[in-house]
């Protein structure tokens, strides 16, 4: 593995933690975010986990500071001008990432795969923005980063194979189990076939037939899922969710994935989930209520 600089651009929920995983393997991280308060507070984020870890006896204060040794922070996208390999984990907007792929290509250097963490954005299309398509590819990481072990790729239409087994050695140095999918679907595997049951859970919500905690309890006790579908999706984020279930909608027409409204009004609300806080749990609770929701 020949990968000594990754560069990580976006510092929300899954930049931070893809930056503290290449870290944690020994890979210098430059994790990066337009927004600074967003970066400091990441910093944080990865340190409070480190420090639980040392907590538990699970690691040593020293392996903690050389970790953190290996992160560095920055809001400069230029700073992706050394880096060995990139991984886009921004807002899931393909407009903002096609701009950013620009910008990219333009600093990084030659050969260097670009990739994205995105969910349900084109791939093709992202890379439709840069005069080189064949160097993106999705590597699509399970939140959290750092603990969950699928890494899904997905190539473009265009996608140079070997840029493809690049990012699968790069997952799998990183202890991750690759999945790689045949040819560009949108959301790959998992993410789609979970996103319409996500989506489901929102409508039963919203039909008034189950209560937050029922819908949760329901799906934790008769369907074995380790965390209901209402909490899942306060994890990854309302916002995120809401965009992923556009997008498929959008591209496949189908309504099984048609997002419910009561998604777009928590939106508006800054009810996004467990990153403000709120969303269909009030995290500020201990243990974390549900919301009433109107
Ligand atoms: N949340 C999940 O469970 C999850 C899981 C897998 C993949 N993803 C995907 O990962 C990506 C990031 O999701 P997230 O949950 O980390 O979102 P997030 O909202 O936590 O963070 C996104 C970050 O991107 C930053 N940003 C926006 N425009 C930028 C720009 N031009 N340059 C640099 N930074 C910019 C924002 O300031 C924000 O901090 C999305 O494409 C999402 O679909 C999310």
């Amino acid at each position: 593995m020949t990968i000594k600089k990754g560069f990580v651009l976006g510092a929300g929920i899954m930049g931070a933690g893809i930056a503290q995983l290449m870290a944690q393997k020994g890979i210098e991280a430059i994790m990066v975010d337009v927004d600074e308060a967003v970066v400091k507070r990441s910093l944080a984020g990865i340190e409070k986990g480190l420090q639980k870890r040392v907590d538990k006896g699970k690691m040593t204060e020293d392996e903690v500071k050389d970790i953190l040794g290996r992160i560095t922070t920055s809001t400069k996208l230029e700073d992706a001008k050394d880096a060995d390999f990139i991984i886009e984990a921004i807002v899931e907007n393909v407009e903002i990432k096609q701009k950013v792929f620009a910008k990219l290509e333009e600093v990084a250097k030659p050969g260097v795969v670009l990739a994205t963490n995105t969910t349900a954005c084109s791939i093709s299309e992202i890379a439709s923005a840069i005069s080189d398509p064949s160097r993106v590819v999705g590597m699509h990481f399970f939140n959290p980063a750092v603990v969950m072990k699928l890494v899904e790729i997905m190539p473009g239409v265009s996608t140079d194979p070997a840029i493809v087994e690049k990012t699968r050695a790069l997952a799998e140095f990183l202890g991750k189990e690759p999945v790689v999918t045949a040819k560009e679907g949108i959301a790959g595997i998992a993410s789609r076939v979970l996103a319409a049951l996500l989506n489901e859970a929102v409508w039963v919500l919203d039909e008034g037939i189950g209560t937050v905690e029922d819908i949760d309890k329901a799906m934790k006790m008769g369907a074995n899922q380790p965390m209901g579908p209402l909490a899942l999706i306060d994890l990854i984020g309302i916002d995120t969710h809401l965009a992923k279930t556009r997008t498929l909608y959008e591209k496949f027409g189908d309504p099984r994935y048609r997002p419910c409204y009561l998604l777009e009004k928590m939106v508006h609300a800054g009810l996004l989930g467990r990153k403000a806080k709120k969303g269909f749990y009030d995290y500020e609770q201990d243990p974390p209520a549900p919301m009433k929701l109107n």
